[in-house]
């Protein structure tokens, strides 16, 4: 299949393109497209050969539901079964933006786009072109991230194209996404919300918008926990690069210090060594390694940007292996630490 690429700004929506996309949809096609968070592969969420699609396109198991991307709230009303209280308060707090709510769905919803499962995840993005997209499209775009299963979500339209050219109709270039991570997704079906997947909607703004307790899913942040998380897609082991990935952790001198040791062994042993540093520190490291940075430390938005982008480019240079600094901080901190830690299978040397 030849996969058209067209160009649509959130400063200047290309109207042509975007209809034709809004087309491709309403035919049972796929169109890769924009978001805030990450670039999206959508097809129509009511039409269960298309959910079908995305994911022989992905080569994604079919037991991990879709994301259900709507862009106003008379939409939700008709795929979900009620909508709670809770779901208004941060609906009115965070739509449209990168939150996702699991709801108990409406019958109008195929179990194709839901992996077998009696809820529905739903999220309004607040991307121009991703909004203009879905309304052109009849109102309900099912989209995992654009990428191959298994490999980092693509937060350029290059990486898009490196993983669906010629599996689906067309990919919207609409440039680099705002936040680089996925959404948070918060599930609001059984009473006490749980956090299913950290994001840039922290826990506390969570908490702040809904004047109430909120719970980490928890086997999201207990590695050793046994039960299964409540996300089918989080019990994958995503966002793996090629190389072998280490998060060297503790103060920073003696973190640049032990890379630089490890990495001189490596390199003796015919290894190609990267490293993710950030530009106060990336000076610290031996020249021979190919360093890349996070932005500036301390900037927990730097780090959820650029993390993924990182990943592909060393999985793109043949790296075999790579050492981290840690970017555990405040706010989305925890949600690149909940991605870094993946990518990295939990290896941490802590100094
Ligand atoms: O930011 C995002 O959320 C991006 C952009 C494109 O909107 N989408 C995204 O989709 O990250 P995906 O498919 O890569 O991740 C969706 C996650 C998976 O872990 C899936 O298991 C979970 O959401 N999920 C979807 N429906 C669910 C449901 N009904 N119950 C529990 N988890 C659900
Ligand atoms: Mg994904």
């Amino acid at each position: 299949m030849e996969t058209k690429i067209v160009v649509s700004e959130e400063n200047n929506i290309n109207i042509s393109a975007i209809s034709e996309a809004g087309n491709i949809i309403k035919n049972g096609g796929l169109v890769a497209f924009p978001t805030e968070t990450v670039y999206g592969l959508g097809g129509d969420a009511l039409n269960p050969e298309s959910s079908k699609k995305i994911y022989a396109a992905k080569g994604r198991p079919s037991d991990n539901p879709l994301i259900v991307h709507i862009a106003d709230m008379e939409h939700l009303e008709k795929i979900v079964s009620n909508i709670p209280e809770d779901a208004l308060k941060l609906a009115e707090a965070f739509w449209p933006g990168p939150l996702t709510m699991i709801f108990n769905k409406a019958e109008i919803v195929p179990k194709e786009t839901t992996g077998g499962l009696e809820t529905v995840a739903v999220r309004m993005p607040s991307n121009k072109t991703a909004r203009a997209f879905i309304e052109a499209a009849g109102g309900y775009i099912a989209a995992p991230s654009a990428n191959i299963s298994g490999r980092p979500s693509p937060t350029l339209a290059r990486y898009v194209v490196e993983d669906m050219n010629g599996r689906i109709e067309m990919i919207i270039d609409g440039g680099q996404c705002e936040v680089g991570l996925e959404s948070t997704i918060v599930d609001l079906t059984e009473g006490t919300p749980i956090i299913l997947r950290p994001g840039y909607i922290t826990k506390e703004m969570l908490t702040d918008a809904l004047n109430r307790e909120v719970e980490w899913d928890r086997a999201i942040i207990d590695a050793n926990c046994k039960e299964a998380p409540k996300a089918p897609g989080m019990k994958y082991r995503h966002y793996a690069p090629k190389a072998d990935l280490s998060i060297v952790e503790g103060a920073m001198g003696p973190v640049s210090e032990k890379i630089n040791e490890l990495g001189k062994m490596d390199i003796e042993a015919g290894r190609k060594v990267g490293v993710i540093a950030t530009e106060e520190t990336a000076s610290n490291y031996d020249c021979k390694f190919n360093i890349k940075c996070a932005g500036h430390k301390g900037n927990e938005f730097d780090a959820a940007k650029f993390l993924f982008q990182i990943l592909r480019e060393f999985d793109d240079d043949g790296t075999d292996v790579i050492y981290s600094e840690s970017f555990e901080g405040p706010g989305v901190g925890q949600a690149t630490m909940n991605r870094l830690l993946k990518a990295a299978g939990h290896k941490i040397i802590s100094i």
